[in-house]
């Protein structure tokens, strides 16, 4: 295979799209690794879990439309879109602001780790599995997230910078994840993400002054595929009630959405740069999201978090400041530093107990969870 001729974006399986970005990976940059490489509460994580349990779902019960999902995701609308094309403009990078830079880099490197974290944790469901319906549709989730992943790193090298895929494949840490928690936390990932993306392309679309970096002019198409990806989801927690509907699971659903909600807020302040750069004001956005992403879920989970109630956004705001009182202490070091870090992971604990225990809202799931991307 000419390696040179071919880019991610036209790769038809994950092996080809990832084999194309492991023959750039030459070029590799050691700072942007490192970011990728690193483990905190924050950051983006890669997982494994029981794969047999996972390929002995049977999906007879929502065959119908598992049948026309796959065949959308096979019919592939968005092979060859993610790489560069005449839409993509000039980027200054030397001239970019220096925070702005910093953080817009951080945000691309935490992007493309996330998009991997679905490609690796798919793929090798695929590649593990013997069931011909579940193995289907873990190849073509990773074909897509081969291709988000090797379009973000493109990015990168404009700047200067890329993650190395393969290294990251074999040296990252990878956490441990039961079945029906990699549903809830990689379904939720799917949708918020799907949230996140058209949320900043419809901002943009309205406020083109703003879109400072031409990856944003893609992303309606990224998140149709992250869309996907969640109905797919959806549809494996559909074959088996007891995920949804336990009173010990609806705990667990409850426990992940508030702990999607909180990283992402606690994360997306970390960037105040980027947000002003985009012209989005980081608690509308995250609000924003939050909606779309409480609207959407609620085809397969029976609650919904209140964010209108005022302990939300006052619990956000207190362990935003938390994580700002561990960072502090983190680089002050010593004894004095320690001190400060333990006195900010008490806050920000405190902080996640009072969203938790928030009265959710709950609802009743319709019948089919099929559902359009209408934002
Ligand atoms: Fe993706
Ligand atoms: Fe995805």
């Amino acid at each position: 295979m000419n390696m040179h001729a071919k880019h991610s974006a036209d790769a038809t399986t994950v092996e080809e799209g990832l084999a194309i970005q492991e023959e750039q990976a030459k070029f590799d940059d050691d700072f942007a690794t490192e970011t990728a490489m690193s483990n905190t509460l924050l950051t983006p994580r890669f997982y494994t879990t029981d794969f047999d349990e996972l390929d002995a779902i049977d999906v007879t019960s929502v065959r119908k439309d598992w049948d026309a999902l796959i065949a959308q995701m096979e019919s592939d609308p968005n092979k060859g879109h993610f790489k560069k094309n005449e839409d993509w403009d000039h980027v200054d990078w030397d001239g970019m602001e220096p925070q702005l830079k910093a953080e817009f880099i951080d945000f691309l490197i935490s992007s493309c780790t996330a998009e991997f974290s679905g490609c690796v944790l798919y793929k090798e469901m695929k590649r593990r599995g013997s069931n011909k319906d579940i193995t289907q549709l873990f190849q073509l989730m990773a074909r897509d997230e081969a291709r988000h992943a090797g379009f973000i790193n493109d990015a990168l090298r404009e700047a200067g910078l890329r993650v190395n895929l393969g290294f990251l494949t074999q040296s990252k840490k990878y956490t441990y994840f039961r079945p029906k928690f990699i549903y809830y936390a990689t379904y939720l990932s799917e949708k918020i993400g799907y949230a996140r993306y058209i949320t900043i392309f419809r901002h943009l679309e309205a406020n083109p002054e703003h879109r400072f970096h031409p990856i944003f002019k893609w992303f309606e198409e990224w998140c149709n595929d992250e869309f996907s990806h969640g109905e797919a989801f959806a549809l494996l927690m559909k074959t088996d009630p007891k995920l949804t509907e336990s009173f010990a699971n609806k705990l667990w659903i409850k426990f992940f959405l508030t702990a999607v909600y909180s990283t992402m807020y606690v994360r997306d302040h970390q960037r105040p740069a980027f947000h002003a750069a985009l012209g989005v004001d980081p608690d509308w956005y995250a609000h924003e999201v939050f909606t779309k992403t409480s609207v959407l879920t609620g085809q397969i989970f029976p609650l919904m978090l209140d964010i209108e109630n005022p302990r939300w956004q006052r619990n956000l705001e207190r362990m935003q400041r938390a994580n700002v009182q561990i960072a502090q202490g983190k680089k002050a070091g010593g004894f004095g530093g320690f001190v400060k870090r333990m006195i900010g992971s008490a806050r920000a604990g405190a902080a996640f107990v009072s969203l938790y225990t928030i009265p959710a809202i709950k609802h009743d799931v319709p019948d089919s969870t099929v559902l359009r991307p209408a934002y």
